[in-house]
C-alpha cells in the first residue's frame, strides 16, 4: 500500500486526479471503478476541469440502493450524472451502474460481474472508505471473496447517510454492491478518504489486521494500492512520519 498525505483535501485530492488523468492519457480506453459519496466529490470536479478525453473510457460504479428510483436525487444514478457524467464527454453505452429496481436481482449482480470481465476487467477502482471501515457497501464481516450481491446496510451506515436523505428512516436498507472479492480484481485501487471522523477506519484498514470487521484491511493484499489521505484522515496512523518521507522521497520517474 502507498499511503500519500496530504495537507489539505484539496492537495490529496489533486494527487489522486492526477493519478487517473496520467492513466486516461496512456490508455484512453481505460475501465473506471467509480464511488459515491461525499469523498470522491472533489476529485469529480477536479477531473471536470481537466478537460480529459472520456470518448473511450469506460465506467463501472462499486453500488447503487435497492428500490429507490434512478431519477430520486439521492439515487447513484442521478449522483453520477450530476456529479459527473453530464460534465464530460463519456458515451452512456459506456456507464455501468447496478440496477438497484430489476425484479431479479442475483441475475443482474451476475451480470455486472460478467459485464466487468467482458470489458477486459478493472484498470483502477476508486473507494471511499465508511466509519466502519466498508468499501462499496461491503459491511464488516462481508466475504472479503464476495462479489456483486444485494447486503444490508448497518444502522451506523444508515445513520452517517441519513445527512444525505433527511432522515434516518428514508435511507434503503439494502443495496446492491460489488464484493470484495470483485474490489480485489481491480488492477489498482485508488481510495481516498478525508477528515477525522475517516482517521480510526483508515488506522485499521492500513495498520491493522487482515479482518472482515474493517473489510478495507483486505487491501493490503492488494498489489497495488495507492490511499490518498488529508493530514486528519491520516491522524491515528502510528507511521504517519514514514509515509510523509517515503512519498518526499519518492525517485523522479515514480512521481505522478
Ligand atoms: P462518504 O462515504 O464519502 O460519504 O464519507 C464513504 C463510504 O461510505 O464509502
Amino acid at each position: 500500500m502507498e499511503i500519500i498525505i496530504q495537507p489539505t483535501q484539496q492537495a490529496a485530492t489533486e494527487v489522486a486526479a492526477r493519478l487517473i488523468a496520467t492513466l486516461l492519457r496512456d490508455k484512453p480506453d481505460a475501465v473506471l471503478g467509480l464511488a459515491t459519496g461525499s469523498t470522491p466529490l472533489s476529485l469529480y470536479q477536479t477531473l471536470i476541469s481537466m478537460e480529459l478525453d472520456w470518448s473511450k473510457v469506460k465506467t463501472f460504479n462499486l453500488d447503487e440502493y435497492i428500490g429507490l428510483p434512478r431519477e430520486h436525487s439521492q439515487s447513484y444514478h442521478s449522483f453520477m450524472w450530476e456529479n459527473l457524467f453530464r460534465h464530460i464527454n463519456i458515451r452512456k453505452e459506456n456507464i455501468h451502474i447496478p440496477d438497484g429496481n430489476a425484479k431479479d436481482i442475483p441475475r443482474i449482480c451476475e451480470e455486472y460481474e460478467k459485464m466487468i470481465a467482458a470489458s477486459g476487467g478493472i484498470d483502477l477502482q476508486v473507494l471511499g472508505i465508511g466509519t466502519d471501515g466498508h468499501i462499496g457497501f461491503n459491511e464488516h464481516t462481508s466475504s472479503l471473496a464476495s462479489r456483486t450481491r444485494i447486503k444490508t446496510l448497518t444502522k451506523r451506515t444508515r445513520m452517517d447517510n441519513a445527512r444525505f436523505f433527511g432522515s434516518e428512516e428514508a435511507v434503503p436498507f439494502h443495496v446492491i454492491t460489488m464484493g470484495i472479492g470483485t474490489i480485489m480484481e481491480a488492477r489498482t485501487n485508488l481510495l481516498l478518504a478525508f477528515g477525522a471522523n475517516k482517521a480510526a477506519a483508515i488506522a485499521e484498514a492500513v495498520e491493522g489486521p487482515i479482518a472482515s470487521s474493517n473489510p478495507a484491511s483486505v487491501l493490503q493484499m492488494h498489489r497495488s494500492v495507492k490511499v490518498c489521505l488529508d493530514d486528519p484522515a491520516a491522524s491515528k496512523l502510528q507511521r504517519a512520519e514514514y509515509f510523509r518521507w517515503v512519498y518526499d522521497n519518492k525517485p523522479d520517474w515514480q512521481t505522478f
